[in-house]
């Protein structure tokens, strides 16, 4: 296990929030909750995905880099799947400006929103970034401009993440939203 993670998991041998525990992602734990992570994944909008691509280390063109070191599972107190953070460190391209932990796929489970589990995974992320790589300045993510997904960014927005760029692809727009990391090196 990466030590940012055993960190992580340090950090948060106290539950991430009451009832719940946060662990790195591994393959073998993917494959475990293949299902419940696929279900959970369907609470995002716009986006699809299988168990192939919870596993995947790589998108045509792009590796994910640090994926399994930096991609983290919140279970609750009877080993039910919270809540699951996909994240990678994500070079600077034409389409995306910012050498970042891009934080690729987040969702957590109607039984525990609202309760801080959020909040708390993207203030882990910032805190831990740097340790992963100190020069990182950055946390970034995309998500889509569509008016029903407004309340998404306002999310986004209160937890410290601004609009830069649209991304367009043939089906859809995403903002590319940023947040400068508040740790200092
Ligand atoms: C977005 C999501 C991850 C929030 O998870 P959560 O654990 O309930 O969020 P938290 O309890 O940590 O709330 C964090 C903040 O966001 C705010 N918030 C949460 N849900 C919100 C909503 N539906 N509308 C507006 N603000 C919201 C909270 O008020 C809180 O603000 P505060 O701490 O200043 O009071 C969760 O609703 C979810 O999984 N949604 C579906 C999947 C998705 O769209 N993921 C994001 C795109 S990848």
């Amino acid at each position: 296990m990466n030590s940012v993670i055993k960190s992580i998991v340090r950090q948060f041998g106290e539950p991430l929030a009451r009832g719940t525990n946060v662990l790195t992602m591994t393959k073998p734990l993917v494959r475990q909750h293949a299902d419940a992570l696929c279900s959970l994944h369907r609470s995002i909008p716009y986006v699809s995905w299988g168990p192939e691509d919870f596993l995947a280390d790589s998108a045509p063109g792009r590796h994910f880099t640090g994926k399994w070191d930096l991609s983290c599972m919140v279970f609750d107190d009877v080993g039910g799947l919270a809540g699951f953070m996909v994240a990678y460190l994500r070079e600077h391209s034409a389409g995306h400006p910012y050498r970042s932990l891009y934080l690729h796929r987040m969702a957590v489970h109607t039984r525990h929103r609202g309760q801080g589990i959020a909040r708390r995974i993207l203030t882990l992320y910032d805190e831990r970034a740097r340790h992963y790589d100190p020069f990182l300045e950055y946390l970034t993510l995309q998500t889509n401009i569509d008016p029903a997904n407004q309340w998404i960014i306002d999310f986004y927005e209160r937890m410290g993440f601004e609009k830069t760029v649209l991304v367009r692809y043939p089906e859809k727009t995403d903002w590319l939203m940023v947040r400068r990391l508040t740790i200092s090196r």
